[in-house]
C-alpha cells in the first residue's frame, strides 16, 4: 500500500504541474502567484492520496462479511494518532498561510509613481476615472511596466474586479473603497471580467483592458481630455451634439445592456433601442407623454415605465444622480435621433 500511495503521489504532482492551469502572465505579480498555486498543489496531494488510500483500504479491508451483522470492535481512541493528525496539518497550513502572506505583503508594497484609478462596478459595466489625469472611460488603458492602485467601489449590489492575466482580485462593495496594487508587465489587450454573481447580466460585464507603453498611453490620455463632453458636464453647445450622445452612452456603459446599430452594441439585457424613436412614441403616448419625456422618464426612474418582457429593478436607478440634467438632455435628443429604425 505504501509503495502504491507514494506512486500515486508522484504521479499526481507531476500531473498537477504538467497542465497549465494559468491564463498568460501580464502583472509582476503573476510569478509568485503562480508559483504559490504550485506549493499548495505539491502540499495537496500527498494528503488527498493518504486520505483516498486509507478510505479505500478500509472500505475493502473492513467490508461486512455474508450473514455476519455483528458491530466492530469498540475502540476509544488512539491518543498518538490524533496528536500527529492534528499537528502536522496545524504546522502546513500555518506555513502556508504564513508564505502567502508574505507574497501577498509582497505583492501590494506601496511603490512610487504609482497610478491611481478609480474603478466603479454597477450592474452591468465597469467604468474608469483617473482622478489625477481628470479622465473617464469605460475602456482601462494602462501604460505598461508602471505601478498601478485600483480603488474600486461599487454602485449597487457586490461584483468583483478581475483581470485573470494580472492574477489579483478584489470584492466591490457599495459603500467600502477596496484596493489593489500591481504593475502590468506585459504589452497586450486583455479581459476585465465580473468574478462575482451580481444578477441577470453579470456575464456580460466583461470590458477591454490594454497595456500599451508609456507614449502611446500619453496619446490615448490625450485624446480622451479632448473627446470628452465637456469634461463630465455640459455638452459642448452647437454642432457636435450627436458625437457627444454617442460617447455619453458609451461612458455610461449603456452599451453594456442595450443594443443600439449606432455604437455597434447588440446587448440584450435591456430593450433594444434600434427603434426606440417608433417605441417612445407608441408607448409615450399610453403614458399621456411626449417621446421625449418618456425617454427621460425612463432614464432617470427606470421602473416608471416597464417595456413588455423586462421585470423592474434591471436598470439602476442611479443615472438621475451620475449624469447632470444636460447630459441626459444630450442623450435623449441623441437616441430619438439615432433610434429612428431602418429608414433611418
Ligand atoms: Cu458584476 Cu458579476
Amino acid at each position: 500500500m505504501v509503495i502504491v500511495s507514494s506512486v500515486a503521489t508522484i504521479v499526481g504532482i507531476a500531473i498537477s504541474l504538467w497542465i497549465d492551469w494559468f491564463p498568460e502572465q501580464a502583472s509582476t505579480a503573476s510569478d509568485d502567484i503562480d508559483l504559490l498555486y504550485d506549493v499548495l498543489l505539491i502540499a495537496s496531494v500527498p494528503i488527498f492520496v493518504l486520505v483516498m488510500s486509507v478510505a479505500l483500504y478500509s472500505v475493502f479491508a473492513f467490508r461486512a462479511r455474508p450473514g455476519d451483522l455483528s458491530d466492530g470492535a469498540p475502540i476509544h481512541g488512539n491518543t498518538r494518532l490524533e496528536v500527529v493528525w492534528v499537528t502536522i496539518p496545524f504546522i502546513m497550513v500555518t506555513a502556508l498561510a504564513i508564505y502567502g502572506w508574505v507574497v501577498l505583503d509582497d505583492i501590494e508594497a506601496k511603490k512610487s509613481n504609482t497610478l491611481v484609478v478609480n474603478v466603479t462596478a454597477q450592474q452591468f459595466a465597469w467604468s474608469f476615472e483617473y482622478p489625477a489625469e481628470k479622465v473617464r472611460s469605460t475602456g482601462l488603458v494602462l501604460p505598461k511596466d508602471r505601478p498601478v492602485e485600483f480603488r474600486i467601489n461599487s454602485k449597487d449590489v457586490l461584483h468583483d474586479f478581475w483581470v485573470p492575466e494580472f492574477r489579483l482580485k478584489s470584492d466591490a462593495v457599495p459603500g467600502i473603497t477596496t484596493k489593489i496594487r500591481l504593475t502590468p508587465s506585459r504589452l497586450g489587450s486583455y479581459d476585465v471580467v465580473c468574478a462575482e454573481l451580481c444578477g441577470i447580466g453579470h456575464s456580460t460585464m466583461r470590458q477591454e483592458v490594454r497595456v500599451v507603453n508609456s507614449g502611446e498611453y500619453d496619446d490615448w490620455l490625450a485624446k480622451k481630455r479632448q473627446s470628452a463632453p465637456g469634461g463630465g458636464g455640459a455638452p459642448p453647445p452647437g454642432g457636435d451634439q450627436a458625437a457627444a450622445g454617442k460617447q455619453l452612452f458609451t461612458d455610461t456603459g449603456c452599451n453594456a445592456c442595450h443594443t443600439l446599430a449606432d455604437v455597434g452594441s447588440n446587448a440584450t439585457i435591456g430593450p433594444d433601442l434600434n427603434n426606440i424613436a417608433a417605441d417612445a412614441a407608441k408607448y409615450g403616448k399610453q403614458e399621456g407623454q411626449s417621446p421625449e419625456e418618456y425617454v427621460k422618464a425612463s432614464i432617470e426612474n427606470p421602473d416608471a415605465f416597464l417595456v413588455p418582457k423586462f421585470g423592474k429593478g434591471i436598470m439602476p436607478p442611479t443615472y438621475k444622480d451620475d449624469l447632470s440634467p444636460a447630459e441626459i438632455d444630450t442623450l435623449v435628443k441623441y437616441l430619438l435621433d439615432v433610434g429612428g429604425g431602418e429608414g433611418k
